[in-house]
């Protein structure tokens, strides 16, 4: 079983404005999917905040997966990916290249999402979009080959705990 930390990048979730759905989605996909959830935030839409908890969740906790949902999209604010390419080792495109090749099945505006995903050190770090309808779609499309990608990075005998 591998470990996976879910991170929610809203300035309005991070304040309480806004209750986060997206976040709980994910958490129950994973979890349904074998994941064990040992972190879970909620951040602004602020480059440096979102670098420092995603090298907290890499370095720190040694978390398998980390799962980021929110700030893909076109606004001035959207900055998740440009965080993500900062802290990453090596990119993994073919993830975010499945998701928009699947999304884009159900809706042209997939391809405004810039979802990247990338290694730092043992763990996959992977951007979602925000809303939890694009979250499902896209999750759907690349879940079952995370683990095998997973067993590749850690190695087959993973003891999370
Ligand atoms: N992908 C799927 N599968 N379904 C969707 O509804 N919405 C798109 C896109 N990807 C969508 C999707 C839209 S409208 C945007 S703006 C981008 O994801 C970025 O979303 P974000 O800004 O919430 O991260």
């Amino acid at each position: 079983m591998f470990t996976a930390a879910v991170i929610t990048v809203s300035d309005k979730g991070s304040v309480g404005e806004r209750i986060d759905t997206a976040g709980p989605l994910i958490c129950e996909m994973l979890e349904k999917a074998g994941f064990q959830i040992t972190h879970t935030s909620i951040i602004p839409d602020e480059r440096e905040v979102i670098e420092c908890e995603l090298i907290k969740c890499t370095d720190e906790l040694d978390i398998a997966l980390v799962m980021t949902t929110g700030g893909t999209g076109f606004s001035p604010r959207d900055v998740t990916p440009e965080a993500t390419i900062a802290v990453c080792d090596k990119l993994a495109p073919g993830i975010p290249e499945a998701m928009r090749l699947e999304s884009l099945k159900i809706t042209p505006r997939a391809a405004l999402s810039r979802s990247q995903a990338g290694i730092r050190g043992k763990t996959l770090i992977v951007n979602l979009p925000g809303s939890p309808k694009a979250v499902r779609e896209n999750l759907e499309a690349v879940l079952d080959s995370l683990e095998h990608g997973l067993e590749m990075l850690r190695g087959e005998t993973e003891h999370p705990l």
